[in-house]
């Protein structure tokens, strides 16, 4: 491989006077910009041959990782595989080429899709309605805990300005709360890494607009005593919220409209096979029980990320009912291979029965100093993404495995013989493990910089 091309910036490869560019002729007339908008000098712009800037961006997607290219098991964030079908169906120009302005007569087909995937959610998840707009997980939080605010406002009941969060929540939970204007409210988890029911008895009374849940917990803990906390929230007047960024282990197993929740988001780009994207184009549909359909808000003009909706229908309509209702146990099943495997050599900080994910504390042996980093470090170098680490915040050495549903066992079991392998490297040649990955275009690179000293321009003397 040519390291220079492979590392360089566009800027570095640029020669004065290079230029290779064609563009179509200008069908539209011209319209002069004022003199106060126009540039001084001509933007420094790279200037480079057509072949060179082709290897240039082609070399660079080859650092790319995705799914697509190896075992991506990323804990929290359900990297399933997106099959190549929901893509084609969603390059259709019919559906490719819409604009959300377009005359509603022309849409149908475009509004059929939307209502079909608002039927089968409802169905999925035991609500009565969804709406397909919220962009994000988080977006849907929002607007979920919007949809609450707005329910207790129409019943006058404005003291209700807190929601509880549990301590193993995801960030997002808390911060969405902040967003809305709630008051956020934390219940402990138990030894065992679910809620603490007695503590939750202490927080509840008449200021509780809702509890938000996430079920299985970000652990991978069913909260074994969901039913008693939904009976004592809504005893004292508060909804309750359900997290669905861990739905895919109960995909056909049981539904959170059936366990009482009564506002639910989902992650299409987790649990319905659509792409993460680089924070998008994500979407994060929420449904509501009978009744509180009057309280969607507007949280987007149009209608949510079309293309991703149809990805996620034409993944429902794939698989279909039979199959859908496997997905939970067969991510569950892999998950736990892989915790039973290795828990003899990796610490395992809550035993029991787990869903698709699980949290190891580091390895066992914490004589050698080889941390969490390290070992994702090295996993880098078996082509492997590495997996969630130092989330949840519960433990030190967090490091949380989801390997989805989608894995053959071959491939679990030689990322087990790695993990078990790079297990005794730490205690054979510990130095190996901590200065890796050895085998990727760099190394260790510093993990705060670039957020504490941006360089957002190329700098000018380098021109
Ligand atoms: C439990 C949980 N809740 C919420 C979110 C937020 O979802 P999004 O990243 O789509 O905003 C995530 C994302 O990883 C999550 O894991």
């Amino acid at each position: 491989m040519n390291n220079k091309l492979y590392h360089n910036l566009i800027f570095e490869l640029s020669h004065n006077g290079r230029e290779g560019y064609s563009l179509p002729k200008n069908e539209f007339s011209r319209h002069a910009l004022p003199n106060s908008m126009l540039r001084e000098h001509p933007a420094e712009l790279p200037e480079c041959d057509e072949m060179t800037v082709v290897r240039h961006y082609t070399n660079h997607s080859g650092n790319n990782f995705g799914v697509d290219n190896g075992f991506y098991p990323l804990g929290s964030c359900t990297m399933k595989y997106n099959p190549k079908i929901n893509d084609e169906i969603a390059g259709n120009r019919h559906f490719l080429n819409l604009h959300p302005l377009q005359p509603e007569e022309t849409t149908r087909g475009a509004a059929s899709v939307s209502k079909t995937l608002r039927k089968a959610l409802s169905e999925i998840i035991g609500m009565a309605d969804f709406t397909l707009k919220p962009c994000a997980g988080a977006h849907g939080e929002l607007t979920g805990l919007m949809i609450i605010r707005g329910y207790h406002e129409s019943r006058g009941d404005t003291r209700r300005t807190k929601v509880i969060v549990p301590d193993s929540a995801h960030g997002t939970n808390p911060a969405s709360a902040a967003v809305c204007g709630l008051e956020v409210v934390e219940v402990k988890s138990k030894d065992d890494g679910t809620v603490d029911v007695d503590d939750l008895a202490t927080k509840l009374d008449d200021s509780i607009a809702a509890m938000m849940m996430t079920n299985p917990n970000t652990l991978g803990l069913f909260e074994h005593d969901i039913v008693r906390i939904v009976e004592m929230v809504h005893q004292c007047g508060g909804l309750m919220y359900y997290d669905g960024a861990n739905f895919n282990p109960l995909l056909g197993v049981c539904r959170p409209g059936d366990m009482g929740f009564d506002v639910v988001h989902l992650n299409l780009h987790k649990t319905f096979s659509t792409p993460h994207g680089g924070g998008g184009p994500g979407s994060g549909p929420v449904g509501v029980r009978d009744g509180l359909q009057a309280f969607f808000p507007m949280v987007n003009p149009y209608h949510g990320n079309f293309l991703v909706e149809l990805r996620a229908l034409t993944y429902i309509l794939t698989l279909g009912k039979e199959n859908l209702m496997k997905v939970g146990s067969l991510a569950t099943l892999n998950a736990t291979y892989i915790k039973e495997q290795i828990k003899d050599i990796y610490e395992l900080p809550i035993e029991g029965l787990s869903k698709h994910e699980f949290v190891f504390n580091g390895l066992r042996d914490k004589s050698t100093n080889v941390t969490t980093m390290d070992v994702a470090k090295r996993l880098l170098d078996f082509g492997y993404h590495a997996p969630t680490i130092y989330f949840p915040l519960l433990f030190h050495e967090a490091m949380m495995i989801e390997p989805t549903e989608n894995e053959s066992l071959e491939t679990i079991d030689k990322f087990i013989k790695v993990m078990r392998q790079i297990a005794e490297e730490a205690r054979t040649q510990p130095e190996k493990v901590k200065s890796a990955p050895h085998n990727t275009p760099i190394s260790r690179v510093d993990d705060v910089m670039a957020a504490r000293q941006p360089v957002l321009v190329f700098p000018e003397n380098k021109l």
